[in-house]
């Protein structure tokens, strides 16, 4: 499909989510610059084509330079550990609701037509059932993190509102797929994955019977890419794949294909983390056409051939 913008900036296009989107959107025929920090991403997850500026979202020196020519924005670069934010809330706040203020500041004015914004499943209260919600859920967020994304997500309508620029936050769901760094704290995929290789037993927080919608990064793409095609706008989106599976099940399907005579640990619960949390995606399907293709199963090889390689 041809593109009606011709420069897209990405924030955060030198982490996980932000480089496939920076890939696809140069294989849509877009001039892409990446505005990072490099805090968690990296150089080399860059796309070929790609202009880079080596910034902070929170400086308007690197962020008016990014936005030189741009006609689109998708907005990834973030704090984006749940459990950091619990103790680290300032310092999420400065990025995810300050950095995020700077940016629609800046863009007011400029050729900007359209800001896509990466929020987060994090904005919803827990749901006491495995059962899809739907963006209308109750959004009590049980972290800090959660709180900042609900945050953003109100300016972002609110500002692009009043000046004329169409705005669509996008709720990612559980994100796994090639390229998302190894911390701690983020993408139980990623870390179970990273430790079982090692030869270290994954510790499960919680029975394990938590249920998450595990969706890949090529749908989440895909949602961004339909998010700019569409002429939708003011309009939240769940994008998931809408598909509950337990951390349980998702760690002993890693354990029988990476390490199959290592069992897990378990640990207390973590504080801030929803008991089940699975996309309802009816209107991201009727609204932008969005049609999860993915699956864990099909895609687990090459998340674990990649962090192999790593
Ligand atoms: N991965 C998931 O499961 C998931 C789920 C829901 C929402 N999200 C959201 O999606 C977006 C992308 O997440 P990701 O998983 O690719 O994480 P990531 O950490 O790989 O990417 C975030 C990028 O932002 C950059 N960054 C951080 N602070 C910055 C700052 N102040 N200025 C400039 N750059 C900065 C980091 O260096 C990194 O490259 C984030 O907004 C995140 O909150 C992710």
């Amino acid at each position: 499909m041809t593109s009606r913008y011709k420069r897209a900036l990405v924030t955060g296009g030198a982490g996980f989510i932000g480089s496939h989107l920076a890939r696809a959107l140069l294989a849509e025929g877009l001039e892409v610059v990446v505005l990072d920090d490099l805090s968690l991403g990296k150089r080399s997850n860059l796309p070929k084509g790609t202009q880079f500026i080596e910034g902070n979202i929170c400086d308007p020196v690197p962020v008016s330079r990014a936005l030189e020519g741009v006609d689109i924005v998708f907005h990834n670069a973030a704090r984006v550990s749940v459990r950091a934010s619990i103790s680290q809330y300032v310092e999420d706040a400065q990025v995810n609701v300050f950095g995020t203020l700077s940016l629609l500041r800046a863009l007011v004015g400029t050729r900007v037509s359209k800001f896509v914004l990466a929020s987060s499943m994090a904005v919803y209260s827990d749901s006491e059932t495995p059962v899809p919600i739907d963006e209308g859920f109750s959004q009590r967020p049980l972290s800090p993190y959660g709180t900042g994304k609900l945050a953003a997500e109100l300016y972002a309508l609110q500002i692009c509102a009043a000046h004329g620029i169409d705005v669509v936050p996008l709720r990612y769901f559980n994100t796994y797929g090639p390229g998302q760094a190894f911390t701690a704290y983020v993408g139980v995929v990623t870390i179970f994955a990273t430790k079982l290789l090692r030869g270290e037993q994954p510790t499960i927080f919680g029975d394990g019977l938590q249920v998450r919608d595990f969706v890949s990064v090529h749908d989440i793409v895909q949602g961004n890419l339909r998010a700019m095609h569409s002429d939708v706008t003011g309009q939240v989106f769940n994008i998931g794949s809408g598909i509950g599976v337990s951390v349980q099940e998702i760690c002993q399907l890693l354990i029988a294909k990476i390490a199959p005579d290592i069992s897990p640990l378990y640990a207390a619960a973590q504080p801030g983390e929803t008991r089940n949390s699975i996309a309802n995606i009816e209107l991201a399907r009727q609204r932008l056409d969005y049609q999860p293709t993915r699956s864990f199963e099909r895609d687990v090889d090459e998340v674990i051939e990649a962090l192999a390689a790593s």
